[in-house]
């Protein structure tokens, strides 16, 4: 590790700062919205937020850190003042601690798109890395410490029995709001029609794509990152059709065939 980053991670340990990650604090009543990176977690939050705190005003980039907030942009010290029952952004692989889960899980040839831009964004990867390139590592499971997509989901949709809602983010595109009615169920709300309308409204692409052309300075995860690359990029399904080639997707689905199948994802 970098000697910089090493003596930066030291300062924050000392000071309480450290993002929670794995060593959080879990509440019996805490909800967590887990996900593979890339999958539509902020989106979830969004509704999320919406729903729950819509009548106290909008959600939005400035704030969903404080309504909705992120395990790895948030101390434990800092989320352990958040009001009860917490609603917690996580991307860990299975949690025993975590007693009530929100797992949404995206077709992983569009998350490999979604998150090669990402990096491109952020710059945790030079600027002339290929796609190709990109996705060797993340089929081998090395871009991140949550493990593979495959090994990710499968910890989850295979060992938690109770407590766990799986949404996927094709259903939600194609159908939003009967999305946010599973997720009103779920967490036990009593939401009327025009609650969940405003809170799908509120969390549309284009609300969100305009929140973030102007606030993405405001939100830790984008601050500084480059703006020719938009975090809200497109928002859609199958997008990978025309932008992997033939190997990339050959090579995805002979490792993870029987997960991708399991999810229904051909
Ligand atoms: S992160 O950084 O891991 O938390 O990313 P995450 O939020 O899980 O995923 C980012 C992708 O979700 C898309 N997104 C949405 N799609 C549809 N509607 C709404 N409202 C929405 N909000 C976020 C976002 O555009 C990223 O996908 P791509 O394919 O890159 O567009």
């Amino acid at each position: 590790m970098n000697k910089l980053i090493r003596v930066k991670k030291i300062i924050l340990a000392l000071s309480g700062k450290l993002p929670a990650r794995r060593s959080l604090t879990t509440l019996d009543d805490d909800v967590f919205i887990v996900s593979y990176p890339k999958s539509g977690n902020t989106w979830t939050r969004f509704l999320i937020g919406n729903l729950v705190y819509g009548e106290s005003g909008k959600v939005d980039f400035k704030n969903i850190e404080r309504l909705v907030p992120d395990i790895y942009q948030n101390s434990d010290k800092q989320l352990l003042k958040v009001r009860s029952p917490r609603y917690l952004k996580s991307h860990e692989y299975f949690d025993p601690r975590y007693n009530r889960v929100i797992f949404i899980v995206r077709d992983p040839r569009d998350i490999l798109v979604s998150y090669y831009y990402f990096c491109l964004k952020v710059g945790s990867i030079p600027s002339s890395t290929s796609i190709e390139e990109f996705s060797v590592k993340f089929i081998d499971g090395r871009i991140n410490l949550f493990g593979s997509w495959a090994q990710n989901i499968s910890s989850w949709v295979h060992a938690k029995k109770e407590g766990l809602l799986l949404l996927k983010y094709e259903d939600m595109v194609a159908d939003a709001e009967s999305s946010v009615w599973a997720i009103s169920e779920f967490l036990g709300l009593k939401c009327s029609q025009e609650h969940v309308s405003k809170a799908v409204r509120m969390s549309s692409f284009s609300r969100m794509k305009q929140l973030e052309a102007q606030q993405s300075d405001n939100w830790k995860p984008l601050k500084g990152t480059r703006k020719d690359i938009p975090f809200m990029r497109s928002g859609s399904s199958g997008g990978w059709k025309e932008l992997l080639s033939e190997e990339v997707i050959d090579r995805m689905e002979k490792k993870w065939g029987p997960e991708m199948r399991f999810m229904g994802y051909e």
